[in-house]
């Protein structure tokens, strides 16, 4: 799909609100192409109260003021899994939150096979994105069988 800035927004606030907790969602996409932008409205949609600051230099934030905690990655300056490890990737992935990793393609092994992944890239006008991911319905039931599943 292509969306502007407006459908941009709408998509993640409707990601926000529809995924639960356990759930993984990757960004990929080139620099400065709005996967920040993007977590923002998930992080919107999901009720967080404070305004989304990227995790650049820190790698991880998270927010606690939403329906479930919002665990936000940017794994651009991670050179090997071994530090995803290091980071105790996995408490976030398997806890009780919503994670998003900004450039997952960096850390591909490290996620798990229920990843959501949502590839953006840049569209003909400079507002526009290009957005390829899943229907929002399919990843509802992608994501209540991935619960089901680990009981
Ligand atoms: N359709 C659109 N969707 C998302 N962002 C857009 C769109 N059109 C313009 N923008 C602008 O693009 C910029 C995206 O910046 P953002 O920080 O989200 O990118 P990023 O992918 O997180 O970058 P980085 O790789 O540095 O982490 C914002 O300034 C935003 O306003
Ligand atoms: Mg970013």
């Amino acid at each position: 799909m292509v969306l502007d800035e407006q459908g941009m927004q709408d998509y993640g606030r409707r990601l926000g609100r529809l995924l639960g907790p356990g759930s993984i969602l990757a960004l990929i996409g080139d620099l400065g192409v709005g996967k920040t932008f993007l977590t923002a409205a998930v992080a919107e949609g999901l009720g967080v109260t404070e305004p989304v600051i990227s995790p650049t230099f820190t790698i991880i934030r998270e927010y606690e003021s939403g329906r479930i905690p919002l665990y936000h990655f940017d794994v651009y300056r991670i050179d090997d899994p071994g530090e995803m490890d290091a980071l105790g990737c996995d408490e976030y992935f398997y806890g009780g939150g919503l994670t998003v990793v900004e450039w997952a393609d960096k850390i591909a092994e490290s996620l798990p096979p229920q990843t959501i992944v949502v590839e953006i890239g840049y569209g003909e006008k400079e507002t526009e994105r290009i957005v390829r991911g899943p229907r929002l319905d399919a990843c509802k039931e992608r994501d209540a069988r991935a619960r089901k599943d680990r009981g």
